[in-house]
């Protein structure tokens, strides 16, 4: 799978995307990471990038020839303003993604959806705004968080990272990508490793017993117990027993 990311900073994804699982699928060549400079597609002197505000107030404003420039340098009919593609139906090759505050929240199923594409064009927007005739060239606007960033190249990461995670071969074992946290609408449960007892906190019995049985049902209902706790918003969407339904009850969160 291929990831471009359109930004004015290239220097900032070398160093996180190199390092772990990211790094070893870039080795392995499972994923490809291309990084351009916006400020290459600008035309005047000065390689403009940004501008003041039509209509005055503070900031500048990501101005949209260099931006649009760079989107189509590289997406030959991708994006909404490439004319074929999205109301046809197919799946198309390469999907431009614009990083705003305003965009839709990125979640797992987002990212696992976005891991069907050939290719995401990402487009790091700067926080003071992009002109808003860029967003006519993408397909999808993305936050990833109710924060504002300084730039999306962050968000870019985040992005590059949770869909890289359900490219086959990414992780070393195909399945954890879809039994860790969201994958069931609910929190991962608690994990523990050696040594049996730390500090006076010893490892739940349960864990010890080699009763798979038991094992899979206390995990369900400490997932459960916390996604109740810390992500009541979670519990609408989960698909949960009756008996989960009335052990939430039971805690109060439900
Ligand atoms: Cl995608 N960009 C910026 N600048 N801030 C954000 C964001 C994106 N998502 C949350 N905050």
């Amino acid at each position: 799978m291929k990831f471009d990311i359109l930004t004015l900073f290239p220097g900032f994804f070398d160093s996180p995307l190199g390092e772990s699982v990211t790094g070893k699928a870039i080795e392995r060549g499972l994923i490809e990471v291309r990084t351009h400079n916006i400020r290459d597609f600008a035309t005047d002197k000065h390689k403009t990038t940004d501008d003041t505000p039509y209509g005055g107030g503070a900031g500048m404003v990501m101005k949209p020839g260099p931006v649009v420039s760079a989107i189509e340098s590289l997406s030959e009919g991708a994006g909404a303003g490439g004319g074929e593609g999205a109301k046809g139906g197919k799946a198309r090759a390469a999907i431009v993604i614009l990083t705003t505050p305003q965009g839709v929240p990125f979640d797992n199923k987002r990212a696992k959806e976005l891991s069907g594409a050939e290719r995401l064009i990402i487009v790091c927007g700067r926080y003071e705004g992009v002109d808003e005739r860029i967003r006519e060239f993408a397909d999808l606007e993305i936050s990833i968080g109710d924060y504002v960033l300084t730039g999306g190249e962050i968000a870019a990461l985040a992005i590059v990272d949770a869909v890289s995670r359900f490219v086959p071969g990414v992780l070393g074992d195909d399945t954890s990508a879809e039994t860790d946290s969201f994958s069931e609408g609910l929190l991962e449960y608690p994990q523990y490793t050696r040594p049996e007892e730390f500090r006076g906190r010893k490892v739940p019995p349960v864990l010890l017993s080699g009763n798979h049985g038991e094992i899979e049902k206390w995990r369900r209902k400490e997932a459960v117990k916390r996604t109740a706790g810390v992500r009541p918003d979670l519990l609408d969407k989960a698909e949960l027993t009756e008996e989960e339904r009335e052990f939430i009850e039971e805690l109060g969160a439900g």
